[in-house]
């Protein structure tokens, strides 16, 4: 498995030497998925030890029209699952912080050891997640979030069922990329106040299916750019547009 991330890590770094002007150019901001960058048995490994809706490792979060989605609240080492946590591993490495950096053009990304915020989402049928700005600051390590990693794990996905990750313009007007949430595709975006994302349409995906991913999120040591803040001080994700009964509405 080591030789494995390893390799991985080398084809990571070359890939982003030729996609960070790609990434850059992306509307409606900078972002890039990356398809089947691993291997279809890794994955799988992480999908069979996947914890089902009841497992006590979730923290469960139960706002209509907001977020109703499972995330991982792990308290310790011994309570990732053996796959997830050498994945985990692989993407707070090194090799994979400094392909983030270069092709994101942002130097020094720093990652989240502990996991604030970060793991496994699972998200049930009629769950949802409203679009939004994401929260800018990590309070344990007081440094500045400025990129997310999506890695998605849904075989036999249906557009149908929504779920689609949504990417909206900067003056909340229009969706203008719809990204579905399909096996072995990894979305990276640089999150700031104006990177406005969600899905907020109700899962409609048959009892028993969900929409799962491992979510990591990275930081710097120094603030983001003025240009990428819309308030002086520490905030929350701030909720802006839900979608229900078949059309989006704004939130607050
Ligand atoms: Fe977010």
């Amino acid at each position: 498995m080591i030789q494995y991330y390893q390799k991985q890590g080398q084809d990571f770094q070359n890939y982003a030497a030729k996609n960070k002007e790609i990434y850059t150019h992306n509307k409606p901001f900078p972002h890039i998925v990356i398809d089947n960058y691993f291997s279809e048995e890794v994955l799988d490994s992480l999908l069979e030890e996947f914890p089902g809706p009841e497992s006590n490792v979730w923290h469960s979060s139960n706002q209509e029209s907001v977020q109703i989605k499972l995330r991982s609240n792990w308290e310790n080492n011994a309570q990732v699952p053996k796959h997830t946590y050498e994945m985990i591993n692989f993407l707070n490495s090194g090799d994979v912080l400094r392909s983030l950096s270069e092709l994101t053009g942002i130097e020094g990304l720093i990652a989240d050891p502990y996991l604030t915020g970060g793991g496994l989402n699972c998200i049930l049928p009629g769950g949802q997640l409203a679009v939004h700005a994401d929260g800018n600051w990590h309070d344990l390590m007081k440094v500045h979030r400025r990129v997310n990693l999506i890695l998605f794990l849904n075989k036999k996905w249906q557009t149908e069922w929504n779920g689609q990750l949504e990417f909206w313009d900067e003056k909340l007007e229009n969706c203008e990329k719809k990204i579905d949430p399909i096996f072995n595709r990894i979305v990276v975006f640089t999150t700031h106040d104006y990177t406005f994302h969600g899905h907020p349409a109700p899962l409609m995906c048959p009892p028993g299916e969900s929409r799962k991913s491992l979510i990591m999120y990275y930081y710097t040591s120094y603030p983001r750019p003025p240009e990428q803040t819309s308030s002086s001080g520490v905030h929350r994700a701030e909720w802006k547009i839900t979608h229900d009964g078949g059309e989006y509405k704004p939130l607050g």
